[in-house]
């Protein structure tokens, strides 16, 4: 029954094949960061933003990203009743060690699960799930846009 629930909710979410980077830097193969991570927008003017936004508008690279993988393994932050999800959010809960008893509340979840969460929490758990991507709510500036983490840096090729 777990399975099955599991399988439900990773069949259930659907990515763009085609993605967007925005860099300062030009090289010929995306490098995960320090958190294990390579981040993507399925928008140009997102990506466009981040390519510019530490270097003044000097430089500026855009990469148009394939993914390779069919069926890549796609959770969203955003949905706590995605069992990956949920447990996440049960190991963040116990990690912020606020009493055995607290718990996010969901409408406050939506807000929580951006990009400072991965990046401060980590992606261990979802790596053991063997998820591929993980779609959170981002804004660069006050520009709201989805951002992609691919955890697993395999499934990119760059297109140009
Ligand atoms: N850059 C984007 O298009 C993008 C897309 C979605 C979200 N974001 C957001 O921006 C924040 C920063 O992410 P980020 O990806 O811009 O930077 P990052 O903090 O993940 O740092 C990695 C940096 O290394 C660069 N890089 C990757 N491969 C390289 C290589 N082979 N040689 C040299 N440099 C290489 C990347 O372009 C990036 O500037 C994230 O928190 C995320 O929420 C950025």
């Amino acid at each position: 029954m777990m399975f099955l629930t599991r399988l439900a909710a990773s069949l259930q979410h659907t990515i763009p094949t085609t993605l967007y980077h925005g860099s300062s830097a030009d090289f010929d193969e995306l490098k995960p960061n320090d958190h294990g991570i390579i981040w993507l927008t399925d928008d140009p003017e997102a990506a466009k933003k981040y390519a510019t936004k530490y270097v003044g508008r000097k430089s500026e690279h855009l990469l148009t990203v394939h993914l390779t993988k069919t069926n890549p393994k796609v959770v969203d932050m955003r949905d706590a009743t995605d069992p990956i999800v949920a447990e996440y959010k049960k190991q963040l809960e116990m990690d912020m060690g606020l009493g055995i008893n607290y718990k996010i509340p969901e409408s406050k979840w939506k807000d929580k699960a951006g990009y400072f969460l991965l990046e401060k929490y980590g992606t261990d758990l979802l790596k053991e799930h063997n998820v591929d991507v993980v779609i959170i709510k981002d804004a660069a500036g006050a520009y709201d846009h989805l951002s992609y983490a691919v955890l697993n840096s395999k499934i990119i090729k760059i297109l140009r």
